[in-house]
């Protein structure tokens, strides 16, 4: 299975991802995932990037494409992939086109996850993430049974810096101007799975799931 996730910021994409992953057996690659642990560990990378993710800014194509080439690399995508957060541009899902044509590969889908605004900035604002092992919870949906701290690993919950409220409508409006383009490339190539993200995530799961099967 080869798939990218498309939707804003918040959509889910993440926890689908994760869900598909469980399902299917095929690694989730977020590109938010890689940039943050980078970030994190301080790697010349992590330095690159850190003011575009505190802002919420896209990193520049070639910095992510250059990311997502080598990942595509490990062994463990040979057998197929989730793609999370990639493409984002329509120059990224081109060249991820060439990047699969060069590797013999097809997209089996673009499952795009459709979330109204105000849900999404909920999602958001509410968002909590553990240090330790990435568990994800929200604060009102989804929350830890002791505050702050992780049910599965017992780390510490944090939010995201890009999850404050100003720049949460921020990657809003650049997702509008940046990833559209992306979602009517994949919808010309008839690859489109558009899949309504409002509901529990089982629910939510079960029409991805069905559209790309
Ligand atoms: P990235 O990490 O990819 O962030 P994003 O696309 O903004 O997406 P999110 O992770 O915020 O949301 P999501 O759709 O995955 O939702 P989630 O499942 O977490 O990118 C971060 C930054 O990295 C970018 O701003 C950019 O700077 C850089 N970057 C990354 N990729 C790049 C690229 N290709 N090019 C350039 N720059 C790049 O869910 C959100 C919340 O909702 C959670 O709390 C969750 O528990 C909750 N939730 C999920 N599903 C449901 C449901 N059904 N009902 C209720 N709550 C739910």
């Amino acid at each position: 299975m080869r798939v990218v996730m498309v939707g804003p910021p918040g959509a889910g994409k993440g926890t689908q991802a994760k869900l598909l992953n469980e399902r299917f057996g095929v690694p989730h690659v977020s590109t938010g995932d890689i940039l943050r642990d980078a970030q994190r560990a301080g790697t010349p990378l992590g330095l690159e990037v850190q003011r575009f993710l505190e802002e919420g800014r896209l990193v520049p194509d070639k910095v992510v494409i250059g990311i997502v080439g080598e990942r595509l690399k490990d062994p463990d995508c040979r057998p197929g992939y989730i793609l999370d957060g990639f493409p984002r541009t329509l120059a990224q899902a081109q060249a991820l086109d060439e990047l699969m044509a060069n590797r013999g590969e097809r997209l089996d889908a673009a499952v795009f996850i459709v979330v109204p605004q105000q849900e999404l900035v909920r999602r958001l604002s509410g968002r909590r993430v553990c240090r330790a092992c990435g568990g994800m919870y929200h604060v009102l949906f989804d929350p830890p049974t002791i505050p702050g701290t992780c049910g599965r690993c017992g780390g510490e919950l944090y939010q995201r810096e890009d999850d404050r409220e100003d720049t949460i409508r921020h990657r809003l409006e650049i997702y509008a101007c940046e990833t559209g383009p992306v979602v009517e490339h994949y919808r010309a190539a008839g690859l489109l799975r558009e899949a309504d993200g409002v509901g529990t995530r089982e629910e939510v799961f079960g029409r991805i799931a069905a559209g790309v099967q």
